[in-house]
């Protein structure tokens, strides 16, 4: 039955983690993967995380199976939390919002649902994307395609083109957007130039699925979200996937969403009732805990605040080591000016080193990126800082 089934290669992000794993160098930094560490290289357990769980285990409860979509405390605190609990979109009931699996699991179950509602469509996705973004959308049976979006030469978005990408697709073209912090390169498009995209979306008629993986590791969660009321304002009927994983540091919970805006509140529950049927035909529905966690902190205005303080934390501190990244690479002797990596966002840095650099950086001193140059600042802390800049000084 499996003598010719090909071996496939290794997830290019998660499979770095194995190889991390596996790796004896004593002075190993695990740059590879998304994942939030503190200045002692500890993955933080969430002060109001620990405090809802409290909560929680001194009353314990049995574990039933959960309502197809989720728990129902949980997909409201997200349309507050992702579209403001004031809004008309949520007020007027034209969210429909259901637990996912992780942010993936956000993905995948509009992915799922859009193959049924646009079958011929195409998706174009980022140039560069996340590797799962692809992946994904070709699974659920799509073709995928990308807009440009990185300009290497620039160290920026190459705005105009990914304009013109836009305006050539065909009306219908699913378009997979990052909301904020642009996963791999770390550069945002502006207000201004999100106007614009808005306005092609609008003009041609391509549907707009944006990936909020990162909300409030950008300016702020206001700020960051601030995006997704701009397409609500236009009338667009969008897909919004979300994801606690790096905002709660609960990696390991897969506690996501997806929420899907439709015309009026009626159309809204036949979304919802599709949602629900490709939900049931992948994992039936999701698990308690993490969303349970997360719907205790959004909705308790004590601890809701205590989060929003412990994100703030984790975005100040990747923010400083930016600069000390900056600052290390340089006093390390590295010639070129990096001053690009402060003017990137989120966890990510774009660092334009090839993928011969990045395997000798592995290799050689065990520090793990991507093969295409994406290092997790978000892993960087005052221990490993010199030896990370004093390695990719040796590489470049
Ligand atoms: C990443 O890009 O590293 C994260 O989103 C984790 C993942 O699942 O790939």
């Amino acid at each position: 039955l499996f003598s010719a089934v090909e071996m496939a290669p290794r997830d290019p992000i998660l499979g770095l983690n194995e190889q991390f794993n596996a790796d004896n160098n004593p002075n190993k930094v695990n740059l590879g993967v998304g994942v939030y560490f503190d200045d002692n290289g500890k993955l933080p357990l969430l002060q109001c995380v620990q405090a809802a769980e409290k909560t929680m285990m001194a009353t314990p409860t049995a574990r039933g199976y959960l309502p197809i979509d989720g728990i129902v405390a949980y997909d409201n605190a997200v349309k507050a939390l992702v579209f403001g609990a004031d809004s008309d979109v949520v007020k007027s009931g034209r969210v429909s919002t259901v637990q996912a699996i992780g942010g993936t699991g956000g993905l995948k179950i509009g992915a799922d649902f859009l193959k049924k509602v646009s079958p011929k469509a195409k998706v174009l996705i980022s140039d560069p994307s996340w590797e799962n973004h692809r992946a994904i959308f070709v699974n659920a049976g799509f073709e995928v395609d990308s807009y440009a979006y990185y300009d290497a030469a620039k160290r920026g978005v190459n705005f105009e083109g990914m304009l013109t990408s836009l305006n050539a697709a065909e009306p219908g073209t699913i378009v997979v957007l990052h909301a904020c912090c642009h996963n791999p390169t770390g550069y945002d498009i502006t207000d201004d130039q999100w106007d614009q995209v808005i306005a092609v979306v609008k003009d041609k008629g391509l549907t707009a699925f944006l990936d909020m993986a990162y909300q409030g590791f950008g300016h702020g969660i206001a700020e960051d979200g601030a995006v997704i009321g701009k397409f609500v304002a236009a009338g667009l009927n969008i897909f919004v996937s979300t994801s606690f994983s790096k905002s709660f540091s609960l990696y390991g919970e897969r506690v996501g969403a997806l929420s899907v805006v439709a015309s009026d509140k009626e159309e809204a529950s036949r979304v919802l009732s599709q949602l629900k049927i490709a939900i049931r035909t992948n994992y039936s529905n999701p698990p308690i805990h993490g969303g349970a966690v997360v719907a205790a902190v959004l909705n308790n205005p004590e601890l809701r605040a205590q989060w929003e303080q412990e994100l703030a934390e984790m975005r100040v501190r990747i923010k400083a080591m930016r600069q000390k990244l900056v600052d290390g690479l340089k006093a390390a002797g590295v010639q070129q000016d990096m001053g690009f990596i402060t003017s990137q966002i989120g966890m990510f840095s774009y660092s334009g080193l090839t993928k011969d650099q990045m395997v000798r950086l592995r290799s050689e001193f065990g520090v793990y990126g991507t093969d295409t140059g994406r290092m997790c600042v978000a892993a960087l802390n005052s221990k490993n800082i010199d030896y990370v800049c004093a390695a990719i000084a040796k590489v470049v």
